[in-house]
C-alpha cells in the first residue's frame, strides 16, 4: 500500500513521473525534487550517495511502497547502496535503459549521453560492454544540456551548435543512443535531427515505467492516480519549467527541509533490519 515515491535532483525527474503516471494511471505518486542542491551531475560519488540516501529516506518517511530513482546520476552512484539500506524495492533508471537499448539496437553499436557524474561512474558502459563488447560502446558527457533545458532552450541556434559539438563523435558510429539523463528526453527532436532519424533514441523514463509495473506485479493499481509534489526549495520558474517536464500543469507544491527532518530523527527510522 501507499504511493510510489519518485526522487530526482530537481525537476528533470518529472519526465519519469509522467511516464509512470501514463503506465500506472491508478497509482498514487509522490515526487521529491532536491531543488535546493541540484545539480547532482557535477558532484562526486560520495556527495551524491549521501544526498540520495536522504532523499530516499524522506520518501520512506511518507510511507511509500517503492522508490524510483529518476535521476541517472543518483542511480549511477547510489542504487546498490540504497537497495541495501531501504526496506522497500528501489528501482533505478540505468538497468531498464540498458535493457531497452539492447532490445532496440540493430547493429549492436550503442551510444550513451549523460552528465559528467554518470559517465565517470562507468555504470552504463559496464553493463553495455558486457553485452556488445568494448569497441561498440561510446559514452559522452553533455554538461550544457541540463542548463539549456532548464532555460527552455530545447531548440534554436545555440542548442543546435552545442548538440553538434557534443554528438559529432557519435554521429554515424551508433545505431542506438541512450538518453542517460532526466533532461535529455526534452531534446529528443534536436538530437534526432542531428543524429539522423534512423538512430533509435532510448528514453530511460519509458523503460523504467515498464520495470516499475513489472516489479509491482499483482500489487499494482492501488490508489486514485493522485500526484503530490515536495521540493527542498521552490525555484523561480518551477511551475513553468516543471509543467514542460511533466506535460501538464502543477498545482500544489510542499517545501521540505531535509536537514531539519534529519535532526528531528525522521529520516533514520525505516532503514532495513540487518539479517
Ligand atoms: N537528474 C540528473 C540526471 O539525470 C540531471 C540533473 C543534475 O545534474 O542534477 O543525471
Amino acid at each position: 500500500m501507499g504511493p510510489i515515491g519518485v526522487f530526482d535532483s530537481g525537476m528533470g525527474g518529472l519526465t519519469v513521473l509522467r511516464e509512470l503516471h501514463r503506465r500506472l494511471p491508478a497509482e498514487d505518486l509522490l515526487y521529491f525534487g532536491d531543488t535546493a542542491r541540484v545539480p547532482y551531475g557535477t558532484k562526486g560519488a560520495r556527495t551524491v550517495r549521501e544526498f540520495a540516501l536522504q532523499d530516499a529516506l524522506f520518501l520512506r518517511s511518507r510511507g511509500v511502497k517503492m522508490i524510483v530513482v529518476a535521476c541517472n546520476t543518483a542511480s549511477a552512484f547510489a542504487i546498490d547502496y540504497l537497495q541495501e539500506q531501504l526496506d522497500v524495492p528501489v528501482l533505478g533508471v540505468i538497468k531498464p535503459g540498458v535493457q531497452a537499448a539492447l532490445e532496440k539496437t540493430v547493429g549492436g553499436n550503442i551510444g550513451v549521453i549523460a552528465t559528467r557524474g554518470t559517465v565517470s561512474s562507468n555504470r552504463y558502459q559496464e553493463l553495455l560492454i558486457a553485452e556488445v563488447g568494448k569497441d561498440r560502446v561510446i559514452a559522452k558527457e553533455c554538461p550544457l544540456f541540463v542548463p539549456l533545458v532548464e532555460e527552455g532552450m530545447t531548440s534554436g541556434n545555440v542548442t543546435d551548435l552545442v548538440t553538434a559539438d557534443y554528438l559529432q563523435s557519435l554521429k554515424n558510429n551508433v545505431d542506438t543512443l541512450i538518453l542517460g539523463c532526466t533532461h535529455y528526453p526534452l531534446l529528443k527532436e534536436t538530437i534526432a535531427n542531428f543524429m539522423g532519424y534512423d538512430v533509435k533514441l532510448v528514453d530511460s523514463a519509458e523503460a523504467l515505467a515498464e520495470a516499475a509495473a513489472s516489479e509491482l506485479g499483482n500489487k499494482k493499481e492501488s490508489g486514485n492516480g493522485e500526484i503530490s509534489f515536495c521540493l527542498s526549495d521552490i525555484p523561480w520558474k518551477f511551475r513553468e519549467v516543471g509543467a514542460r517536464f511533466l506535460g501538464k500543469p502543477i498545482d500544489a507544491v510542499e517545501t521540505v527541509n531535509l536537514n531539519e527532518l534529519e535532526r528531528e530523527g525522521i529520516l533514520s527510522i525505516p532503514r532495513k533490519e540487518k539479517a
